[in-house]
């Protein structure tokens, strides 16, 4: 089964176009949940998807919790990816409308909350814990409150169809118990960039290598795609996967600043120098070396646009290539790519 056959699928399903205030029929979306059950079994569906969410991951734009990856013209149905480390989540969180949920890949504990309970008393009321294991997809028609959580040590790998009317407030929304309330978004700082450039290796390994691991056809031009958006150390392991052949290894490539707006600064430590990034809660060391790279390090302070090859200091090509991959590690900067 492929994207095209679920778009398809869907399409023949009688869902509420986006500007209808109604809600589809339970039966509708039980059905939408089968199809999503076949389709999760199928690596090539995935794999589709995955195109998709690189293609998100290539045009950089912000991530705030799940990012559609597709928005079905004709429902306004989103489709999303959720990625989550060992032992993360989203925390508890309310579905206003349906969603159906498909852990795509390992597994994920979902703790489920009484939301009549909780709206009267105020306080998050248990209801039900259970887990989840690839390939189990699971829907909810009414609003409800849930946790999802990767109780393991390895990455989960989660697929969401949400309705379009799902976050929208419900009347009694002022009656939500604290942890429910949306919180004041803090002020954006450049140092999320930085953040967002680390998770974003991790999510490009993860896909990669869940596409080696099918076999597919369509498996090499995912792994190519997650070598092209990945860094020195990332497309290292895109390599070791098998997908992709590098044909320019060298160390002659350019880092770019992921924020215009990042303050960097070089500092003197009792064993050689320091990379420190300005973030909300002050300076944080991120590259700590002996003296040898203190004009390195001085020099990528100073600057957005880095030749790797130009790292000034009595550096050997090695040490140079070291130092430009632990640049891309930090998040501090990107590769620039081939356009
Ligand atoms: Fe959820």
């Amino acid at each position: 089964m492929r994207l095209d056959d679920v778009v398809a699928s869907f399409a023949r399903l009688d869902f509420p176009t986006p500007g209808e205030a109604e809600l589809p029929a339970r039966d509708t979306v039980q059905a939408a949940r089968s199809i999503v059950e076949r389709a999760v079994a199928d690596d090539d569906f995935l794999l589709d998807c995955m195109a998709l969410e690189l293609a998100l991951i290539a045009s950089n734009s912000p991530r705030n919790g799940l990012v559609p990856f597709l928005t079905l013209a004709d429902s306004g149905i989103r489709m999303a990816f959720g990625f989550w480390p060992p032992h993360g989540g989203p925390g508890v969180h309310e579905h206003t409308a349906w969603t159906i949920t498909g852990v795509c890949r390992n597994e994920l504990e979902v703790r489920t909350y009484d939301r009549a309970a909780s709206y009267s008393t105020g306080a998050l009321v248990d209801k039900n814990l259970f887990t989840a294991s690839a390939g189990k997809v699971g829907y909810i028609y009414e609003p409800g409150i849930h946790a999802p959580r990767n109780p393991t040590r390895d990455w989960s790998m989660s697929i969401h169809v949400i309705s379009p009317r799902d976050g929208l407030p419900l009347a009694d929304h002022e009656d939500a118990p604290p942890e429910l309330r949306p919180a004041a978004a803090p002020p954006v700082h450049a140092y999320a960039r930085v953040m967002a450039a680390r998770r974003k290796q991790r999510w490009l390994r993860q896909l990669a290598q869940i596409a080696a691991s099918t076999g597919s056809p369509l498996a090499p031009a995912r792994l190519a795609a997650c070598f092209d958006l990945g860094s020195t150390a990332t497309r290292a392991y895109v390599e070791d996967l098998g997908g992709v052949v590098a044909h320019d290894s060298s160390s002659r490539y350019l880092l770019r600043r992921v924020a215009h707006g990042l303050v960097l600064r070089q500092q003197s430590t009792p064993d050689g120098s320091a990379l420190a990034v300005e973030t909300p809660g002050g300076l944080v060391r991120e590259i700590e070396t002996g003296d040898i790279a203190r004009a390195a390090l001085r020099y990528a302070a100073e600057r957005e646009l880095i030749d790797v090859a130009a790292l000034p200091g009595a550096l050997d090509e090695e040490e140079r290539f070291a130092l430009g991959m632990a640049l891309e590690e930090s998040g501090l900067f990107e590769r620039v790519r081939a356009t």
